[in-house]
């Protein structure tokens, strides 16, 4: 099978696209990463994509805080579908994804949280686990619509809350699950297993 290419989304440090990008460069996942954008220029995931020498590319995002401007996510699109994009990848993009992304890959859009969805949708879902005394929380894999992590799950993972956890330490062990799922459900894409029709359209199928 070809490649799968990705492009990847990130607003942060950028460990799970690292997650990712270490299983491809291990040979472990059948994907190429064409593109990594973020709305914040000094990102830690542009920084890593540099050193992996993958294309990094900031897009400046305008007034609003919560979404791209029209014109920012057009240069998105513009991005993704000029590098053959197939899937992209959300790690640790902290805007909504609007219309003309939506529109231009339709379910071909992934995010990963860091809560059992659909408990803790939102901001900082390790600080409401701890805030609600869940014994257990954990992270998801799911495809991006309209709403605040709302799509339909494609895998998760959970996580114990221990006796004495501080906001951190639960965050740390829940990213450990995330750097394990995540690259697994790429591959899963990679492979076949998971997508819809929209994914093997992309990749040429029939
Ligand atoms: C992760 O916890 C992810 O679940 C959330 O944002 C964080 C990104 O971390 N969406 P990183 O930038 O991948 O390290």
């Amino acid at each position: 099978m070809e490649k799968l290419k990705i492009g990847v989304l990130g607003s942060g440090k950028g460990s799970n696209y690292r997650a990712i990008q270490e299983e491809i460069v291990r040979g472990k996942l059948n994907a190429e990463t064409r593109v990594v954008i973020s709305d914040v220029k000094e990102a830690g995931i542009l920084a890593a994509a540099r050193a992996y020498g993958v294309r990094a590319e900031y897009v400046q995002p305008g007034r609003f805080k919560t979404k791209l401007e029209p014109e920012a996510e057009a240069r998105v699109v513009e991005l993704l579908c000029g590098a053959g994009v197939e899937l992209v990848v959300l790690a640790g993009y902290m805007r909504m994804v609007k219309a003309p992304l939506l529109e231009a890959f339709p379910g071909r859009i992934i995010n990963i949280h860091p809560s059992l969805l659909p408990a803790f949708p939102g901001l900082e879902a390790w600080k409401q686990a701890l805030a609600a005394e869940a014994g257990e929380t954990g992270c998801t894999v799911h495809f991006v619509d309209s709403g605040m992590d709302t799509g339909p799950v494609i895998a998760q993972r959970r996580v114990p809350v221990l006796a004495g956890d501080t906001a951190e330490r639960l965050h740390a062990r829940i990213q450990v699950a995330e750097h394990e799922v995540y690259p697994e459900v790429v591959r899963g894409f990679a492979e076949g297993i998971f997508g819809g029709a929209e994914i093997v359209k992309a990749r040429g199928g029939k």
